[in-house]
């Protein structure tokens, strides 16, 4: 590793804040003034102009499918379902992001991806525009383009090759039976701290290599990179405590890294093969940070949400439930369509390189254009009885909650793996897992998820 860490994270700002994660995808670096609106109470944020509204009754082009209240009381379907029929590219002049293009058709979204070089993942891969300064300045290589992209992606894809799964996946079922042999069956308790949390830091442990003991603590830098100011305030944080837990972070890996260096091993691991590829040697801390970044947040939030999500759809469509109960052998099929059903990330955004045309309308040079993969995987045109969930669809992998093209999801079957292993255990064990309370969704466009899931297990 070489260089320097910049000042604007080696010493903490005075007029200046980090944007959060879990609000809209990637820190970035805003004035104070720009964030206040975050500290809005999240009840209030709930009752904007387009929540709980007729979607039909607002001026096509006054929707802003951006505007958080409608994804934590999750009332945005409606928007995008008119935003596909009367304006499948649709531009919103003013948002709380500046403007931007909203891609909601499954075809536009692929052609998109299909074309980096007219819409590029730099400078940020979220609707958050990223000022100067900004902690996603250098960051991971899912907002890089070209050459650098592939190489730093070659240099850490190994760890979730089939070759490693199938190495890595008896361990993955040995947690998950410990993990479901340790929950109450006989009182409610929280999915999402007992089981979704506890398994998805656990096998990222199991990829940094990290200490297992420790293992809770990539769930806290996760938290605290993603954490909203309300969300930081509820956790009792403050905006340098959030700085200091990434300069934990950066130091911890820091020192693995040093460790890590010139060892002949053949263990895989993400931080054995960063320290030891000639593609990343010269990489700078703020980069390598940047790229743990994307691998802690990459592999947590999304694979949470979809344990999340798949108890949450299964309660919703009792009829599928009964399928899964009759028949286990659907679950990988049922695992796909979780994952399309749930779109763990919400969106991900491309910046245009050069004027250009999208579905009939005219882009400029520097637009901002976010594929809202949610809607695009409710698409009719492209996906048979979107709006169902069905758990033997055929062609479940017909979905975009992985992204598509060159930037496609690199952790995809690690997620998949996850989810599988843990549905055959789970129906071996219970008959059902029952939600007993509304869930609390994550306040953000970005990471669509499940704050808390309260449930009840009831064995066979
Ligand atoms: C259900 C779980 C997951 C979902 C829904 C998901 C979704 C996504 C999406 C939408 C992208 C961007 C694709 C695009 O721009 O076209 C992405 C990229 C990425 N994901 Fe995942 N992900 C999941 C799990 C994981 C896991 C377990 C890891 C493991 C560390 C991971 C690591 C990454 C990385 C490194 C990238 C960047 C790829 C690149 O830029 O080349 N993801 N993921």
């Amino acid at each position: 590793m070489s260089g320097r860490l910049p000042d604007w994270i080696a010493t903490p700002q005075k007029d200046v804040e980090p944007k959060p994660l879990t609000r809209n995808g990637v820190s970035s670096l805003v004035k104070k003034e720009e964030v206040m609106s975050e500290t809005t109470p999240l009840d209030l944020r709930e009752r904007g102009p387009q929540t709980h509204v007729d979607p039909s009754s607002i001026p096509l082009d006054e929707i802003d499918v951006s505007d958080i209240g409608l994804w934590t009381s999750d009332t945005f379907w409606g928007y995008f379902e008119r935003l596909r029929k009367e304006a499948p590219v649709h531009y919103c002049a003013d948002s709380e992001f500046g403007p931007y293009w909203s891609v909601t058709t499954f075809n536009d979204i692929v052609y998109v991806e299909k074309n980096p070089e007219i819409f590029s993942s730099e400078p940020n891969v979220t609707i958050v525009d990223p000022p100067p300064e900004a902690l996603t300045k250098g960051a991971g290589f899912i907002s890089m383009d070209g050459m650098r992209h592939d190489e730093h992606r070659k240099v850490v894809q190994p760890v979730s090759s089939p070759r490693n799964l199938k190495h890595l996946e008896p361990l993955v079922r040995e947690r998950v039976i410990e993990i479901l042999d340790g929950l109450p069956t006989d009182e409610e308790f929280d999915w999402v701290d007992r089981v979704s949390i506890e398994l998805t830091t656990g096998m990222l442990a199991t990829m940094f290599d990290f200490s297992w003991k420790d293992r809770r603590k990539l769930t806290f830098w996760s938290d605290m990179m993603t954490a909203s100011p309300v969300q930081l305030a509820a956790m009792g944080k403050t905006q340098d405590d959030r700085r200091a837990a990434l300069l934990e972070c950066l130091d911890v890996f820091t020192k693995l890294w040093d460790e890590r260096k010139d060892k002949q091993t053949d263990k895989l691991d993400f931080v054995t093969a960063l320290a030891n590829a000639d593609a990343t040697q010269d990489i700078d801390p703020i980069t390598y940070l940047g790229t743990l970044i994307l691998l802690i947040v990459g592999g947590n939030d999304t694979t949470r949400n979809s344990i999340s999500g798949g108890v949450l759809a299964l309660n919703e469509n009792p009829a599928e439930y009964d399928k899964l109960r009759n028949d286990p052998s659907l679950i990988p099929n049922m695992v796909n369509e979780i994952i399309r059903w749930q779109t763990p990330l919400a969106h991900m955004r491309r910046t245009a390189t050069q004027d250009t045309e999208l579905g009939g309308k005219a882009i400029k040079k520097g637009d901002k254009i976010v594929m809202w993969y949610v809607s695009a995987n409710r698409d009719e045109t492209a996906i048979d009885r979107a709006n169902e969930f069905l758990i033997d669809r055929e062609n479940s992998k017909q979905h975009l909650s992985f992204g598509w093209g060159g930037h496609f999801c690199m952790g995809s079957r690690m997620a998949e793996m996850q989810l599988r292993v843990l549905w055959e255990e789970c129906i071996k064990r219970f008959r059902k897992v029952e939600g007993v309370a509304d869930p609390v969704r994550v306040p953000s466009n970005f990471v669509k998820g499940i704050q808390e899931l309260r449930v009840r297990v009831q064995p066979w």
